[in-house]
């Protein structure tokens, strides 16, 4: 690609700039080589989407995959958009909650596209939380041997983690997202107005992907999570365009030296080790992805300190901002043999060895084989006896 090119894109006869700046978005691109796309950030924009894709995609059908709580908020302010735009969008609806990335559902969305006469010229729309831009962005994957798919991520968690970088799959019943491809969306969407209707617990919950990026890979941002704590925790505008545009930059970062992880990417998994488990153990039901991973952040922070590689105060510092957030479920019904049986179903696991991403200090991880189920046994106890502050 010549470097005209490469930085713009030929869409009939006009080299459009990419990514194109919109006013008052922030724009951010993931490289991926003619894979790359954009993000934009703004507050209020969902339903300017429609204006952006005419300009790049000579694409007049649109197939819409959400949830049935998302979609009564926001399904006729995107469907609307895209309707007045002369475009159009047929929807398929699943219910809310972990259980729709299954098997059946994914079956399900399927037949209905199928069904309503889907062909490879239309596009996914995944409007929706990380179960949704999982799903849809399996089901665009493997639709037709892959038709291109956009994401609209709608909660906390999908808006700074999941919708960027292009893990799509669904769960096994023995085990959480060992199905899936890497298969990336041609743009990620973001409107953080639509955050003010999610309950609490998911505002927590995304918070967990938020903090762990200060840890994992920028010493500045855990540093700014400190000091706006309260900010994050009530949504107010600026410091949240700011968190998720940080975020996004640093997994795009990630995802642009690393996109099939087989390196540094591995690093976003510090408290999913754990964390995964916790879910697994609790069936995916009683408690949060975010939630589950605040947890196996603890637990793998304590790991980090009794292996020598954080110091104390550093560990410090992350357990006193996991006591500011108010998370409502605890872990104390895990049991610790469940937990270890559910760990050994990790991915990353290698040679009968766990693996785990572990701060090194802040905003520095290293990854490391764990053998010592002693270690892992005083970090799990840590956790449920001191991650819990009454608020
Ligand atoms: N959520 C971790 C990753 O995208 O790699």
């Amino acid at each position: 690609m010549n470097k005209t090119a490469k930085n713009k894109l030929l869409f009939g006869h006009a080299l459009i700039p990419f990514p194109l700046k919109i006013q008052n978005m922030k724009t951010l691109k993931v490289e991926l080589k003619d894979r790359s796309y954009p993000i934009y950030i703004g507050e209020g924009n969902l339903s300017k989407l429609p204006e952006l894709v005419k300009l790049f995609y000579p694409v007049k059908r649109f197939v819409l995959i959400s949830d049935k709580n998302v979609f009564g908020h926001y399904g006729d302010v995107v469907t609307s958009s895209f309707q007045a735009a002369g475009l159009h969008v047929e929807t398929v609806l699943v219910p809310p909650g972990e259980k729709s990335k299954s098997i059946d559902r994914y079956a399900y969305v399927l037949t209905q596209m199928l069904k309503t006469g889907v062909s490879r010229d239309w596009i996914v729309l995944a409007l929706g939380g990380g179960v949704v831009g999982d799903l849809a962005g399996f089901v665009a994957s493997s639709y037709m041997r892959g038709i291109p798919f956009i994401q609209i991520p709608t909660s906390l968690l999908a808006q700074v983690d999941s919708s960027v970088g292009g893990k799509t799959g669904i769960n096994h019943p023995l085990a959480k997202n060992v199905i899936g491809a890497f298969y990336q969306p041609k743009i990620v969407w973001i409107d953080i107005a639509v955050l003010r209707t999610m309950e609490s617990v998911e505002i927590v919950s995304g918070l967990a992907e938020v903090i762990k990026y200060g840890i994992i890979y920028s010493r500045d941002f855990f540093h700014f999570c400190e000091d706006n704590i309260k900010s994050l925790l009530s949504l107010k505008s600026q410091v949240c365009t700011e968190a998720i545009s940080k975020c996004c930059d640093i997994k795009a970062k990630i995802v642009a030296q690393d996109e099939k992880e087989t390196g540094i990417r591995a690093i976003l998994n510090f408290g999913h080790t754990v964390g995964h488990a916790i879910e697994a153990v609790m069936n995916y039901q009683s408690i949060r992805h975010g939630e589950a991973v605040f947890w196996g952040m603890l637990a793998e922070a304590h790991m980090a300190l009794k292996m020598g590689l954080l110091n104390e105060k550093e560990f410090d510092r992350i357990v006193a901002l996991f006591h500011k957030i108010p998370l409502k479920t605890g872990i104390n019904g895990v049991v610790f043999d469940d937990l270890m049986r559910a760990m050994r179903h990790d991915k990353k696991a290698k040679d009968n060895k766990l693996r785990f991403a572990l701060p090194k200090s802040l905003g520095e991880t290293v990854i490391e084989g764990v053998e010592d189920e002693t270690l892992i046994f005083n970090a799990f106890n840590f956790a449920r006896e001191n991650g819990w502050k009454q608020h």
